[in-house]
């Protein structure tokens, strides 16, 4: 399809200098999908834009530019409003589309001019505490830029960046001992309700009891030495904390499981060596007794630099030059082209002075692209920062749990919930703009009718109830001849361009804005068109449409993490 639009453009340039002359040649008719249907399937606005330049008015110069034009067999162009070209294509040219997308696996979406090795760091939570509200977006968001990029064509290494080190962990530690578990292989079975009470306690103690205090110093520098017991304990709490994470991801159906831990504690050997080479650079200055690194652009309210602190007054190291650390390791050891941080948008100046720094440094080469792609928060009804009764925030599992209570209401079966309830919480988070808050509306957003994830799932089962009725090894496309047939076709037409889109743009909402105007041109074929109470050339053809559009709707639902279930 593509190649028919850039021949269209070609012809449309063409005509503009034929008619106007070489002065106007190379000019873009920028032809973009038609805003509604009676305009046809695309628009461009090329008259209006020459009307100044020109010096005549818009309508005229489009009538020129029809008289000068032959389409062939491609489509029709047409006048319309005040000065646009409205092009229809015809519908042999839809038909054909749909054809090689019936022949093609990979549903029409080319390999990318340039594959890049891409990390996406993403989920990310942290040691001993549950998932929040924040981690869903980062695991809901990277896992769909994951599965984007790797389709377009491009070698993803997923990278979940675990919140393991750190001196809050001189304290857990210090607290099992307390509590009297010395026992690793118990401590790596807690499960994140006790994981929870063991850093509630520990924090309590370390606030009110000095000697605790005083004890939990002690035990980061005995983490950090190596000290095999302090280790072993260690290393336990991570476990623990792992294998609740993996069961998380299973139950929302993401790519991350135990491969992809990358945590902040594996990069601990490397934090001296950024000191000391950020120091041989010259790029380091004493403040306060931390080492900090002014990069070039970043100010405070009042005007004065802004420090990214690498090592903190007491000789410790902070999440900064863990980050340092990790862009080193992937430009030079994962040898990556680019790099996406799924991270809250609060988080972006950290982003963006880490990016700073090391390039600075020369750590990270402009050959290689980094990009933190932030988001908003969720809020609550009220409108507020999600959190509990209690002014706790929310955890991903109670957000989880009320989706399938909501799905429950609707669907039977414990696995049809499970996919239903994902398909509502993770709908509603990638269909908004990522910068943009978004209220967790359980209800709303697992409606089965409007811009919902369980309306996509139903509109492919409903898509799949018809093929399984009329099953084939393949379907012979004929002739499109209803209007609404041809909707769909050109709606199904779109796939390759979208998911080509949202590897650039890294914008979900892109794909859930074309499966839904999918089904919703599915819904309209349905209502003129009936399939198998058709028959011959005309049912088998509607049949090819149907299987067209279940492999699309399966594929992109497949891209933003949904499960598609065939019956529901
Ligand atoms: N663990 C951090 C948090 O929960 C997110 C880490 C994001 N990734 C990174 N490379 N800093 O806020």
């Amino acid at each position: 399809m593509h190649e028919h639009t850039l021949a269209l453009s070609t012809h449309l340039q063409d005509a503009v200098v034929a008619c106007f002359g070489d002065a106007y040649a190379g000019t873009d008719p920028e032809l973009r999908p038609a805003t509604r249907p009676e305009f046809g399937h695309l628009q461009s606005n090329l008259p209006l834009r020459l009307a100044g330049p020109l010096g005549l008015p818009p309508r005229e110069i489009g009538a020129r530019l029809l008289a000068a034009i032959d389409l062939g067999g491609l489509g029709t162009l047409e006048l319309a409003g005040a000065g646009f070209l409205n092009v229809t294509w015809s519908p042999d040219v839809l038909s054909d589309a749909v054809r090689d997308l019936l022949r093609d696996p990979h549903l029409g979406v080319p390999a990318p001019a340039t594959a890049q090795r891409v990390v996406v760091d993403y989920s990310s939570p942290n040691v001993a505490k549950p998932m929040h509200v924040g981690h869903l977006r980062s695991t809901v968001i990277g896992d769909a830029l994951a599965r984007v990029l790797a389709y377009a064509g491009h070698d993803v290494v997923r990278q979940n960046h675990l919140g393991d080190w750190g001196t809050q962990f001189g304290m857990l530690v210090e607290g099992l001992i307390g509590d009297g578990l010395h026992d690793p292989a118990a401590v790596a079975a807690l499960d994140m309700t006790e994981l929870l009470a063991l850093y509630r306690r520990a924090k309590a103690r370390f606030d009110e009891d000095p000697a605790f205090a005083d004890a939990a110093r002690q035990r980061v520098v005995a983490l950090q030495s190596g000290d095999p017991t302090t280790r072993t304990l260690w290393q336990a709490l991570v476990d623990a904390s792992m294998t609740e994470f993996d069961a998380t991801y299973g139950r929302l159906g993401v790519l991350l499981d135990d491969d992809d831990f990358d945590g902040e504690s594996r990069y601990n050997p490397q934090l001296p060596g950024v000191v000391d080479d950020l120091r041989a650079l010259g790029l380091l200055t004493e403040s306060a007794g931390a080492q900090v690194v002014y990069p070039d652009g970043f100010t405070g309210r009042d005007g004065a630099p802004l420090p990214l602190i690498v090592q903190k007054a007491g000789g410790g190291f902070g999440y900064a030059a863990t980050d340092l650390a990790t862009i080193r390791h992937r430009v030079d050891d994962l040898a990556v082209d680019r790099a996406v941080y799924v991270v809250d948008h609060r988080q972006s100046q950290h982003f963006d002075m880490v990016f700073a720094v090391a390039r600075a440094a020369g750590w990270l080469p402009d050959s290689v692209e980094v990009q933190h792609i932030g988001f908003g928060t969720v809020l609550g009804p009220d409108g507020r920062p999600f959190k509990t009764r209690s002014g706790e925030t929310v955890t991903l599992a109670a957000l989880l749990d009320a989706a399938e209570e909501a799905a429950s209401a609707s669907y039977a079966g414990p696995e049809v919930v499970r996919m239903v309830a994902n398909a509502a919480v993770k709908y509603a988070d990638l269909s908004n703009h990522l910068a943009r808050d978004y209220v967790f509306d359980v209800e709303r957003m697992s409606a089965t009718t409007g811009e919902t994830g369980p309306y996509l799932q139903y509109a492919h089962a409903r898509v799949c109830n018809i093929l399984v009725q009329a099953p084939q090894q393949t379907y012979e496309l004929g002739a499109l001849s209803d209007p609404a047939e041809q909707r769909l076709a050109l709606e199904l037409t779109g796939f390759a361009p979208v998911v080509g889109k949202v590897a650039d743009t890294l914008e979900p909402h892109h794909l859930t804005a074309y499966l839904y105007g999918l089904s919703t041109a599915l819904t309209a074929f349905y209502e003129s068109c009936p399939v198998l109470r058709s028959e011959g050339e005309l049912r088998e053809t509607r049949l090819a449409l149907c299987e067209a559009t279940r492999r699309v709707l399966s594929a992109g639902l497949g891209l933003l993490g949904i499960e598609a279930p065939q019956r529901m």
